[in-house]
C-alpha cells in the first residue's frame, strides 16, 4: 500500500528550500534514492516574499514556478506561527536564517511550536540546536518525534547520523575547520593577497555573504561549534558561551611567518571536557604542514572527534555545495518518513 505523503510546513524558501525542492520534482530522476520520500507542503512562508498556505497540499513544482515566474508568492494569510499551532502538518522544516542577534529567534519558536504539537522538525537554520538545544531534544524526545539538524553543520555530511550510531562509545572531544570562507580567505592570505581582496574574491565566487561579518569574526563558527558541544558533549551552551576569535586580526605577515616555521593558520573549532563541564573555543590556530588540518582547504570542512573505545575518527567533506546541504534535510525527512 502507497504510504500517505509526508505533509510538511515549509519556513524559508530561499537557496536550500528551493533546491531542495528541485531536488524532489524537476531533478528526481537522478536521486532513485528518494524514491521512498513524497514531500507534501501544506504551507511554505518566507520573510519578505509572502507565503502560501494551502491545507490540500502544494506541489512542490508548483511553487518553484510560481515563486520563480513572480520573484515571491502573495502574502501569506496566517503567520508561520499560526500555522505550525493550527494546520494539519506532520513535519515543520525549518530553512530560515540564522540571527544571533535574536539568539535564533524565530526559528526556535518554529521549531518548539512543531514539538509541543507532536509534529517532527527539521532544520538546516543553526539557531534552533545552537542556541536551545537540550530544551528542544528534550522536547521531542517527551513527543516521540524527531528534531534533526544534519545540514547545520557540515551541509549534509553524516556527522549527526554518525553520532547516533556510535553506541556505547562517550565523545571526550572534538576540532574541526567548519567555515568556508575563512578556510578560503586564509589560504588567499597565504598566497600573498590582502584581506580586503582576499574576502572580496571570495564574495565574487559566492563563498561569502555579502556582509561576511558573521564568517569573518568567527559567530558562523561559533554557532557550529555549539552545535557539536551540545550535541556530542551534552554543553548545554549557546555561541557565546564559545571562546571566540575570528581571522579579522590575521595579517598577511603572521600567515607568512607560519608558513616559514613550517606551518598553516586554520580557524580551529574545539570542544573539550574540563573539570566536570564543558569548553569551547574558536581560534586562529597554527597547524603543522604535515597535519591533516592543514590539507583543508578550498571549501573542505573536517571533524575530529576524540573518543573513549576508539578513534580519533576523521570525517571530511571535500567540496560540498548546495546539493550537499538540500540533501542534508532530505536525508532526516527519511528519518522522519522510515520512523511513520
Ligand atoms: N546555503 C548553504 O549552503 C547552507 C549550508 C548549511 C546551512 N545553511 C542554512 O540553511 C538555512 C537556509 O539557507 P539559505 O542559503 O537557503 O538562505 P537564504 O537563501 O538566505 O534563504 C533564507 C529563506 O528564509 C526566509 N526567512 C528569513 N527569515 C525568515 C523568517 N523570520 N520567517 C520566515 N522565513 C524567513 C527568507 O525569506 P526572505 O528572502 O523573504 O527574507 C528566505 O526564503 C540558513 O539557516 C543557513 O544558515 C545553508
Amino acid at each position: 500500500m502507497k504510504k500517505k505523503p509526508l505533509r510538511a510546513i515549509l519556513i524559508g524558501f530561499g537557496n536550500v528550500g528551493q533546491k531542495m525542492a528541485a531536488m524532489l520534482s524537476e531533478e528526481r530522476e537522478k536521486y532513485p534514492g528518494l524514491e521512498g520520500l513524497d514531500l507534501e507542503p501544506v504551507a511554505i512562508f518566507t520573510g519578505r516574499h509572502g507565503g502560501w498556505v494551502e491545507p490540500d497540499g502544494i506541489g512542490l513544482g508548483e511553487a518553484l514556478k510560481r515563486f520563480r515566474e513572480n520573484g515571491s508568492f502573495p502574502a501569506a494569510p496566517m503567520t508561520a506561527l499560526q500555522a505550525l499551532e493550527s494546520l494539519d502538518y506532520d513535519v515543520l522544516v525549518e530553512l530560515s536564517t540564522l540571527d544571533i542577534g535574536r539568539r535564533g529567534e524565530p526559528a526556535i519558536s518554529h521549531v518548539r511550536a512543531a514539538l509541543q504539537r507532536g509534529r517532527h522538525a527539521v532544520t538546516a537554520n543553526k539557531g534552533p540546536a545552537a542556541f536551545a538545544y537540550r530544551e528542544l531534544a528534550g522536547l521531542a524526545a517527551v513527543q516521540g518525534v524527531r528534531f534533526l539538524f544534519e545540514s547545520a553543520v557540515m551541509d549534509g555530511t553524516p556527522i549527526f547520523c554518525l553520532g547516533r550510531a556510535l553506541k556505547g562509545v562517550r565523545v571526550t572531544g572534538f576540532s574541526g575547520i567548519f567555515n568556508t570562507t575563512t578556510n578560503f580567505v586564509l589560504s588567499r592570505l597565504e598566497a600573498g593577497e590582502s584581506m580586503e581582496t582576499a574576502v572580496q574574491t571570495a564574495q565574487q565566487l559566492g563563498f561569502a555573504e555579502a556582509d561576511p561579518g558573521l564568517d569573518l569574526d568567527g559567530w558562523d563558527a561559533a554557532a557550529k561549534t555549539a552545535i557539536l558541544a551540545n550535541f556530542f558533549l551534552d554543553a548545554g551552551i549557546d555561541p557565546l558561551r564559545v571562546e571566540r576569535r575570528g581571522i579579522t586580526g590575521v595579517t598577511p605577515r603572521d600567515v607568512a611567518r607560519a608558513r616559514a616555521a613550517g606551518k598553516r593558520i586554520k580557524l580551529i573549532c574545539r570542544g573539550w571536557r574540563e573539570g566536570g563541564g564543558v569548553r569551547a573555543e574558536v581560534r586562529p590556530t597554527e597547524v603543522s604542514l604535515d597535519h591533516y588540518f592543514a590539507a583543508v582547504n578550498g571549501r573542505a570542512a573536517a571533524l575530529r572527534l576524540e573518543c573513549d573505545m576508539l578513534g580519533p575518527l576523521w570525517v571530511m567533506e571535500e567540496s560540498p555545495d548546495l546539493t550537499d546541504t538540500a540533501s542534508g534535510v532530505l536525508q532526516d525527512l527519511l528519518v522522519v518518513a522510515e520512523s511513520r
